[in-house]
């Protein structure tokens, strides 16, 4: 269990809220935010990510998990958030988030998402190849306009992950080789750019990783890539080494130890710097998944059970692949427990699956569960991060409501969509 997750008479409580009653308040299936480990994770990697030689600031990235709630709960923790969409953008600055903590990201970005950022007044826009330079370049001269920016390059670092998920080999789709000469030769022209205050550079070398030693890797290629950058006569202010952080879905699973982790990275990073003679530099972390995943359950109601000719076990539930995605999409592994009877001996190993027709439609792989009965109550633990947010539509499902709990309180942050909702933008035109 986690965060403020425990056990009160058989069941499971979130926040000091039994499941049976948030079940029972607001249906199934349903999103369960813990309000207070997300403030807490928020807290551990602001207070802890500092050095006294050292500018530092930690950026929330948004895409794990963003709603208005959420973007209100970053901004009063103080820390700043990382958009990738005009969408994420908007829901920033709709609750009033100041604009000069957001950083813009993304690989290809509109000429009308890069006006929307220029004109609200977005703090800092990560570049990601040259032709964003250019989009941005036109609309900082027609708007007289001066803009913060990075640059995102790959220091070549494979991180062990899931190969759809590890974002830093030499042909991503993201960002440009520090290898190449045109990488540095863009660096350059960005930095004479009169339209641009150019930053520094960014890089992200994937998720859910727990080596850390793959940072302290990153860390050392990209301070070389400072210090050959210096030698060309490109001060660089900025160094933003992304998120990534792993979070642990299953017993077995060993994260780093945040605290530690975030000092010694940047003890390292400031010996490079000092030695080098490249501070001042400003160091940047961007975690998305570390805030959020632990902190989300998803609670669904079991509909039955069914073990095949050959002795599979299933257990179905009222949710699916449409409301969870990455067991699927990334092989993902999950616990999961029934969360009436958490006391009950664990009988059985259950594949949970969902209401979608695809046989793809799988939450959790291996269950271990008491043998369930329908109505009982099935969470799914540690889905905070990359659910809502990868939530689809298919087979018009609706996707489920998020609720945050908090001191035994709850409130609804997103509604359950309604049949009405999935209607919404379809027309009946002629042609
Ligand atoms: N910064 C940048 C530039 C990123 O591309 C990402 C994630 C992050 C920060 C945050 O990474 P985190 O700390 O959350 O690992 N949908 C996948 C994850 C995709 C991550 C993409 N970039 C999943 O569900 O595992």
């Amino acid at each position: 269990l986690y965060g403020t997750q425990n056990i009160v008479n058989n069941q499971l409580h979130i926040g000091g809220v039994s499941a049976r009653e948030l079940a029972a308040t607001y249906g199934t299936p349903l999103y369960i935010m813990d309000e207070e480990e997300m403030r807490s994770r928020a807290r551990l990697f602001g207070e802890n990510f500092t050095h006294e030689k050292i500018e530092t600031e930690v950026i929330y990235a948004s895409k794990a998990f963003m709603t208005k709630a959420m973007a209100k709960l970053i901004g009063e923790e103080g820390l700043s958030v990382d958009v990738v969409s005009g969408g994420e953008l908007f829901t920033a600055l709709s609750v009033g988030f100041p604009a000069e903590k957001i950083f813009f990201h993304g690989n290809n970005k509109s000429l009308e998402e890069l006006f929307y950022a220029v004109s609200s007044g977005v703090g800092t826009i990560i570049l990601d190849n040259e032709d964003e330079a250019e989009r941005l370049s036109r609309i900082l001269k027609e708007n007289t306009k001066h803009q913060k920016v990075m640059l995102r390059v790959n220091p070549g670092i494979e991180a062990h992950t899931h190969e759809y998920i590890s974002t830093t080999k030499n042909d991503s789709k993201f960002g440009l080789s520090i290898f190449s000469e045109d990488t540095k030769d863009l660096i350059s022209s960005l930095d004479r750019n009169p339209l641009l205050d150019f930053q520094g550079i960014h890089c992200h070398i994937g998720s859910q990783i727990f080596e850390e030693e793959s940072y302290f890797k990153a860390v050392e290629e990209m301070m070389g890539y400072v210090a050959s950058l210096k030698e060309k006569g490109i001060g660089i202010r900025a160094l933003n080494l992304g998120g990534g952080f792993g979070v642990s879905y299953e017993e077995k699973d060993a994260p780093m130890a945040y605290r530690s982790f975030l000092k010694n990275l940047l003890e390292h990073a400031a010996g490079i710097a000092e030695q080098a003679g490249l501070l001042p530099l400003k160091l940047l972390i961007e975690p998305g998944r570390a805030i959020v995943a632990n902190a989300g359950t998803t609670l669904y109601e079991v509909g039955g059970t069914k073990t095949t000719y050959g002795g599979k076990k299933y257990v179905f539930v009222d949710g699916s692949m449409a409301d969870h995605i990455r067991t699927v999409l990334y092989d993902a592994a999950y616990t999961a427990c029934l969360a009436d009877r958490m006391e009950d001996p664990l009988e059985e190993v259950y594949t949970v699956t969902g209401k979608a027709c695809e046989s793809g439609d799988i939450l959790v792989r291996e269950a271990h569960l008491p043998v369930p009965e329908k109505g009982n109550l099935l969470a799914v633990l540690s889905t905070g991060a990359y659910h809502y947010s990868m939530a689809s539509n298919y087979n018009r499902l609706r996707k489920p409501p998020v609720i945050f709990v908090r001191n035994g309180k709850s409130k609804v942050v997103v509604a359950r969509e309604t049949y009405e909702d999935l209607v919404r933008n379809d027309r009946m035109e002629e042609y």
